[in-house]
């Protein structure tokens, strides 16, 4: 008998078909959101999953699913970020936790310097004006926004996506700085576009355009509030890519109601999809439903990851991805000292 895998998310059925030679698979056709007890009692008897971030994978439901049943093996997340994965419970559980990184970095870069343009050129709140019939005469000071060339680009979290960032700012003749937990080796930086290393206060307060691109932990639940808010240009844009959690969203509207800030561009939200409908009375907030990372080349190539990473495991192999080597069971230990 092969061993099974659930698709806890409908897609691309051509990339799929890789699987079958390997696993007995269930598939969520209807591409519904499981609940954790659903999730369980699909995970059953499972060697493995492919997920999305819709997929919480709590030490509670890990210590549920463990209790009846220990045949799970890997988690295979279609997703750079894996802040839904409880990765020290996986470990403590021996289940193997896999990303897909990397394949994603340029897309996503090109899709935060979208937000970013939109934003700073009012781009959607102008669109809405037009297609509510409003436009009657052309104005001199019709939606002005700011610059983007010539601008100050901060990024806070200067890890591969945030470096395609940067690069990217070499068309515009923008000066660039950054703050991450550890300062980048200076060919690093220097490819990134010369970025400048600055402490964490300046890059609030000298960025005309603030793009987050660090990884969501829980030390980082919340810290963007009132004292970096506050910090920030009047004129300044502040864009996110990386996890809504990272804002603290009250303060973020409250800053965009009263002009402290000029404008943001979100395309993620401490609760996705059931994100905070304030944001939509705002008309200095441009507002995406998560989907930096989607071309099809990329979703594809990211899908590919996650397969690649089951198929390792259940080859006895390593996965390439795999982001806790410490829950590697002895026998892919011993395959991988053998090769
Ligand atoms: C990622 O890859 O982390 C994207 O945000 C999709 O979840």
């Amino acid at each position: 008998m092969r061993p099974k895998l659930l698709v806890a998310r409908a897609m691309f059925p051509d990339l799929l078909s890789r699987l079958t030679p390997y696993f007995d698979l269930e598939i969520n056709q209807e591409d519904r959101i499981f609940t954790e007890d659903e999730l369980i009692e699909r995970l059953h008897g499972k060697f493995g999953m492919i997920c999305t971030s819709s997929a919480k994978i709590s030490s509670s439901l890990l210590q549920r699913l463990k209790s009846i049943n220990d045949d799970l093996k890997i988690i295979s997340t279609i997703a750079v970020g894996y802040d839904n994965f409880d990765i020290a419970s996986c470990t403590e559980n021996r289940v193997m936790a896999t990303n897909s990184p990397d394949v994603l970095n340029e897309t996503t870069a090109d899709f935060a310097w979208a937000l970013m343009m939109a934003t700073a050129r009012r781009v959607t709140e102008a669109e809405a004006f037009l297609r509510d019939g409003e436009w009657k005469k052309w104005s001199v000071d019709f939606f002005l926004g700011a610059d983007i060339h010539g601008s100050t680009l901060g990024i806070l979290g200067m890890g591969r996506i945030g470096q395609a960032i940067a690069r990217r700012a070499a068309g515009f003749g923008m000066q660039v700085i950054y703050h991450n937990r550890q300062r980048l080796d200076p060919d690093i930086e220097l490819k990134a576009h010369c970025a400048e290393y600055v402490d964490r206060e300046t890059l609030f307060s000298a960025s005309d355009h603030l793009i987050l691109a660090l990884p969501f932990t829980p030390e980082v639940r919340h810290s963007i509030g009132v004292a970096e808010i506050s910090r920030m240009k009047r004129s300044a844009t502040l864009i996110n890519i990386a996890r809504g959690g990272i804002v603290d969203e009250d303060v973020l509207i409250d800053a965009l109601r009263t002009g402290q800030i000029a404008g943001a561009g979100l395309d993620v939200f401490e609760n996705e999809p059931n994100f905070n409908r304030a944001f939509l009375d705002l008309k200095n907030v441009v507002l995406t439903p998560h989907i930096a990372s989607a071309s099809e080349q990329t979703r594809r190539a990211m899908v590919s990851q996650a397969i690649n990473n089951v198929i390792a495991a259940v080859k006895g192999e390593i996965p390439p991805n795999l982001i806790n080597r410490q829950a590697l069971h002895l026998g892919f230990e011993q395959n991988s000292r053998d090769t």
